[in-house]
């Protein structure tokens, strides 16, 4: 999808979408400006793999692993990230090499170079108070090649 406009509703639904997908697994990178909406699609999520913890944003850490869905997650935030070596410093490629492990990246494009190719990216606007254009693709060979990832063409 390009620029899609959704409210809070639909993006329920594309989280739904995105958890199908991805039941066993995968990456997901979030793009987006502040208070796009970032945190509360991958809250989305979470929850749609029965998370119980308490979802919150891993500005200060980076990384939150959880635990207690059907599948682990670990939900990074690298807004602050200003080196690399920062990631590597706590284990980035671990996490990559893990399978059956749900890994969602707030501002995925601070480390677009160490995303793996496969990540299916959600890029979020601010649309106005009630909505948001979404976006959702991969890029291979630097090139954005937009999926559907809804299945039905309303959304
Ligand atoms: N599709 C949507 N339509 C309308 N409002 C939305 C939508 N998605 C999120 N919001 C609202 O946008 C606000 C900011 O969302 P959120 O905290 O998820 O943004 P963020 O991208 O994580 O921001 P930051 O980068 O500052 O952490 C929240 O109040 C949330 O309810
Ligand atoms: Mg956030």
């Amino acid at each position: 999808m390009i620029d899609q406009i959704l409210n809070i509703d639909e993006m329920n639904n594309l989280a739904k979408q995105i958890a199908k997908t991805y039941k066993n697994g995968g990456f997901i990178g979030l793009i987006g400006d502040l208070g796009a909406g970032k945190t509360t699609l991958a809250k989305r999520i979470c929850k749609e793999f029965n998370i119980t913890e308490n979802i919150k944003s891993p500005t200060f850490t980076y990384v939150i692993e959880y635990d207690s869905g059907d599948i682990k997650v670990y939900h990074f935030d690298v807004y602050r990230i200003t080196n690399i070596d920062e990631l590597y410093e706590i284990g980035f490629e671990d996490y990559m090499q893990e399978d059956n492990v749900l890994v969602i990246v707030e501002w995925a494009n601070n480390i677009l170079s160490e995303m793996p190719e496969d990540t299916l990216y959600v890029e979020i606007k601010y649309n106005d108070e009630f909505s948001r254009k979404v976006s959702t693709y991969r890029i291979e060979n630097g090139e954005l090649e937009y999926v559907n990832i809804c299945d039905n063409n309303n959304n």
